[in-house]
């Protein structure tokens, strides 16, 4: 059994003078990673956090949405990275002078996501294709902040056109102090699996630390990458998503103290789902989708979840929703259920192969089922 291997510790994540430890980094994820997910996943473990990427011409223009969206107040346990998009050197340095300004400690730059409205301004995934102009941008990034700066990038736009080693290669040469990589194609989104030999050939071929990205779903899935790539951290998004005690059993299994009861019960759940709710209702109070969407994400995986779900889309009141969750946690409590198991997977055998993603999906399995977003 794996169990009782003797597994190494790995090191913190160095990116410049920031230390991330343990190396496992949340997601920038938008329209989720706000500034109460980002402390939740804080407490329980996670190394680093994102932001969610925040538009390099909103914030310049001073739109309210993104100034708040770089906003954590107070400042959280660990580092926080946030995330720019755009295609202008000129104007991504001059943001970054911004953000630095504002407390982040690291600043990334968004040359991954697909979405339409990201590409239409020729940023994001459109950047794979212009390495010039992502190598300029890093340049000017760099000239213009102290806090490093790092690229999220994907493999390439499609199969046919995977650059991302000599891209890597030249981001490190331009300056960029760490690279991510959600190791899929951009007309990918998040179909198939995430290919992780990419991730280690980006790992031998620069001398920034890489950061692995795509479909881990478990402790035994992030040694898994750690160990098959070579990789420097873990970064997990979807996988979080109503799920901060995955985090926990991650940095804990890396061999890394975690803060929080390492093994809790409903009344634990209850009280982190209540608090991750009410931090959320602070910043947006009449945000009544998104606090519905909140308790769907932390039913997943637990037993009798369809009953919960069904229940709170029957209501728009926030306060219904919460006697309708209060219930139905209740109800788990009393029936005796393990409250653990349906979080965080079991072990998987050492040298397992085949798909990386557990992929399975109904309310009493025990794995996270994933589904793409931005
Ligand atoms: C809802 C959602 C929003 C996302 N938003 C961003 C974003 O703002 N910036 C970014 O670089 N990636 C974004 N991503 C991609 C994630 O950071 C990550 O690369 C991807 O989900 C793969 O990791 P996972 O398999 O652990 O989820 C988003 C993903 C999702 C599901």
């Amino acid at each position: 059994m794996e169990g009782k291997m003797v597994r190494s510790r790995p090191e913190p994540l160095r990116i410049g003078n920031v230390l991330v430890g343990p190396p496992l980094v949340l997601a920038p994820m938008a329209g989720v990673t706000d500034s109460a997910y980002r402390r939740v996943m804080a407490e329980f473990g996670v190394g680093l956090v994102v932001s969610e990427m925040v538009s390099v011409q909103g914030l310049l223009r001073g739109q309210p949405g993104s100034r708040e969206l770089c906003v954590q107040d107070p400042p959280l346990p660990v580092p926080m990275a946030v995330q720019l998009f755009g295609r202008d050197p000129e104007l991504m340095a001059e943001a970054a002078r911004r953000v630095e300004a504002g407390g982040a400690a690291l600043i990334d730059v968004n040359a991954g996501c697909p979405v339409k409205k990201v590409i239409r301004q020729g940023a994001g995934a459109s950047l794979l294709g212009d390495p010039d102009l992502l190598a300029a941008i890093v340049e000017a990034m760099k000239k213009a902040v102290a806090v490093p700066v790092t690229v999220k990038l994907r493999l390439g736009w499609d199969s046919e056109s995977i650059g991302v080693v000599d891209l890597a290669v030249r981001l490190a040469s331009a300056g960029a102090d760490a690279i991510s990589l959600h190791a899929r194609t951009a007309v990918q989104h998040y179909s198939g699996e995430a290919d992780w030999s990419w991730i280690g050939k980006v790992k031998k071929a620069v001398n920034v630390p890489v950061i692995g990205n795509g479909d881990v779903t478990s402790p035994a899935l992030a040694r898994k990458m750690l160990r098959e790539t070579g990789c420097d951290a873990v970064m997990i998004g979807r996988a979080t998503q109503g799920n901060p005690w995955l985090l926990a059993a991650i940095a804990e299994d890396l061999g890394y103290p975690v803060h929080c009861n390492s093994l809790p019960g409903w009344e634990d759940f209850s009280e982190t789902v209540l608090g991750h709710i009410g931090a959320f209702c602070k910043s947006r109070p009449r945000c009544s989708g998104h606090f519905r969407k909140l308790l769907l994400w932390y039913s997943k995986g637990c037993p009798d979840a369809v009953r919960l779900r069904t229940a709170v889309s029957g209501t728009d009141r926030p306060e219904e929703m919460l006697d309708i969750f209060r219930d139905w946690v209740r109800g788990l409590n009393d029936r005796g259920v393990s409250f653990l198991s349906s979080k965080v997977p079991a072990e998987r055998p050492p040298g397992e192969t085949g798909s990386p993603v557990a992929g399975l999906s109904g309310d009493s399995d025990p794995r996270v089922s994933l589904s793409g977003g931005a």
